[in-house]
C-alpha cells in the first residue's frame, strides 16, 4: 500500500502540474477552454481522489496511525514524525478538498477565461499546498 502511494504521487503530480500551467498559459493567451481542458481537470481530479482513498488505506494500517493514538504527544513533539501522522494527510486531504471544489465551480462558468482561472486558481493553490507537506527526505 505505501509502495503504491509512493509511485502514485509522481502521476498525482505530473498531471497536477501540467493542469495548472495548462490553465495558465490558457489564461494568458486567451485561448479557448476546450475539450481537452475539460478532460485535463476530470483526469487530475480522479487521480488526486484515487491517491486520497490509497492514502487513508495505508495511513489506517501505517505505524504513524497507531503511534499518534498510543503516544500523541511524543509524535507532535518531533517534527518528522509531526509531518507524516498528521500534517502530510491534512494537508493533502484539504489539497484534494480544493480540487474537487475547483472542479465543480469551473463547471458553472460560463467563459473560457472564466473556466482557466478557476482551474488556475484552485488547483493552483491546492498544488502549492501539496507540494509544501510531502515528506520529500522518505520519497527520494
Ligand atoms: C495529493 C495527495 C497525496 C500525495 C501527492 C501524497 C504523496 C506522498 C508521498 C510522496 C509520500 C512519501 C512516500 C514514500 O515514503 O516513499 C507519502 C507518504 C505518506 N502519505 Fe501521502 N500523499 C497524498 C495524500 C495522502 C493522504 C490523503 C493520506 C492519508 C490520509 C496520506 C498518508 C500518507 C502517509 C501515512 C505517508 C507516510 C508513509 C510512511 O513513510 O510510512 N497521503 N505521501
Amino acid at each position: 500500500m505505501k509502495d503504491i502511494h509512493s509511485y502514485w504521487a509522481y502521476i498525482v503530480l505530473a498531471i497536477l502540474i501540467f493542469t495548472v500551467v495548462n490553465a495558465i498559459i490558457g489564461l494568458q493567451q486567451k485561448k479557448k477552454f476546450t475539450d481537452k481542458d475539460f478532460r485535463l481537470g476530470l483526469f487530475t481530479l480522479i487521480v488526486s481522489h484515487l491517491q486520497l482513498l490509497i492514502g487513508l488505506g495505508w495511513y489506517f494500517m501505517s505505524p504513524w496511525y497507531k503511534a499518534l493514538k498510543d503516544n500523541g504527544s511524543e509524535i507532535m513533539g518531533d517534527k518528522t514524525t509531526r509531518l507524516l501522522a498528521v500534517e502530510h494527510p491534512t494537508v493533502m486531504i484539504i489539497g484534494i478538498i480544493l480540487i474537487t471544489i475547483g472542479w465543480s465551480k469551473h463547471k458553472k462558468k460560463t467563459t473560457d477565461r472564466a473556466k482557466f482561472k478557476t482551474f488556475a486558481l484552485f488547483y493552483g493553490l491546492a498544488l502549492l499546498l501539496i507540494l509544501s507537506r510531502i515528506p520529500w527526505n522518505n520519497w527520494f
